[in-house]
């Protein structure tokens, strides 16, 4: 299989070594086209594929084109681009905001697959939400489904405008993680611990309450109830947090990041 990584920066080179790591494709199979100069050399050093320009020929003979370049400059490179797509290359934006029916516009090409990664793909942890064109067979729903899952989890939305919501809630959820947990470190700090010890706590506290709640039995409730006993320590901090309504404007929160996201795609 031949595949191409249009724009390889950060994300074009989580999905380079993740296709790599999975023998999806041979290093000599799999193109990197890149315009920023430094990035290129970068690149270049660390040998995972061959660094390309859109017209090179081997370009044009790519079953997979990953398009990874931020969404401001796909307009600059959708001609190129469009010229060299055949009928049968599938098309996989990474793009926030850019819908199908416009990729499949500028790029006067049929089969695009629009998904919407997260940052811990690049562990191999992230969750990719992705719709695709009319066009695209369920056999090819499947290979797109192999290949995001070098990269973590996927979930396939017939509905395009869900893509949205994805964007918001997987996609953004890092950091809206990061500030809980930033919040949590600064506690400990006007505790008395220093930034080390403070982080130390969460980030384990973190790790092990992911675990309980991935192998629990139980619904979130339960398990914030096996910590809350009644007018104890946790019911003290539930409480400033219920009577200041966090939960309310944490989901308004996400609610605005989903109508931001749409606003951005119109
Ligand atoms: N990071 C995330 O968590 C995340 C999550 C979901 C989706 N995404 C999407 O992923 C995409 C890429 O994000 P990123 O963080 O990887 O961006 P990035 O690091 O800036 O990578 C994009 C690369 O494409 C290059 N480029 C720009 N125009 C080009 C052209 N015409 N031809 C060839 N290369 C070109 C850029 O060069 P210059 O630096 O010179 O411009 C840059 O090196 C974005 O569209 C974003 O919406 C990211």
């Amino acid at each position: 299989m031949k595949i191409t990584i249009a724009g390889c920066g950060n994300m074009g080179l989580v999905y380079a070594r993740a296709f790599l790591r999975y023998n999806i494709v041979k290093k000599e199979n799999l193109l990197l086209v890149e315009k920023n100069e430094q990035r290129k050399e970068e690149l270049q050093k660390l040998d995972i594929g061959k660094v390309v320009t859109m017209n090179d020929p081997a370009v044009a003979e790519s079953e997979l084109v990953i398009l990874s370049v931020k969404p401001q400059d796909f307009s600059e490179i959708a001609e190129g681009l469009a010229n060299i797509l055949k009928p049968a290359t599938l098309l996989v934006s990474i793009m926030a905001g850019k819908k199908i029916t416009l990729l499949q516009k500028k790029l006067n090409h049929k089969n695009i697959v629009r998904a919407m990664p997260n940052s811990p793909v690049e562990l191999g942890m992230g969750i990719t939400g992705f719709s695709v064109s009319e066009s695209i067979s369920m056999e090819q729903i499947r290979k797109v489904e192999n290949l995001l899952g070098t990269t973590g989890r996927t979930v396939f939305f017939e509905d395009e405008n869900l893509l949205d919501a994805v964007t918001a809630l997987s996609g953004s959820g890092p950091a809206y993680f990061y500030y809980i947990l930033k919040s949590m470190i600064d506690a400990g700090k006007e505790m008395g611990f220093d930034e080390a010890t403070s982080t130390l706590l969460v980030k384990q506290t973190m790790l092990g309450a992911f675990h309980l709640f991935n192998n629990a039995n139980k619904s979130l409730d339960e398990l914030i109830q096996t910590v809350a006993s009644k007018g104890g320590t946790t019911e003290a901090a539930l409480r400033t947090f219920n009577d200041n309504n966090v939960n309310k404007f944490l989901i308004e929160g996400i609610k605005n990041a989903e109508k931001r996201a749409k606003e951005l795609s119109e």
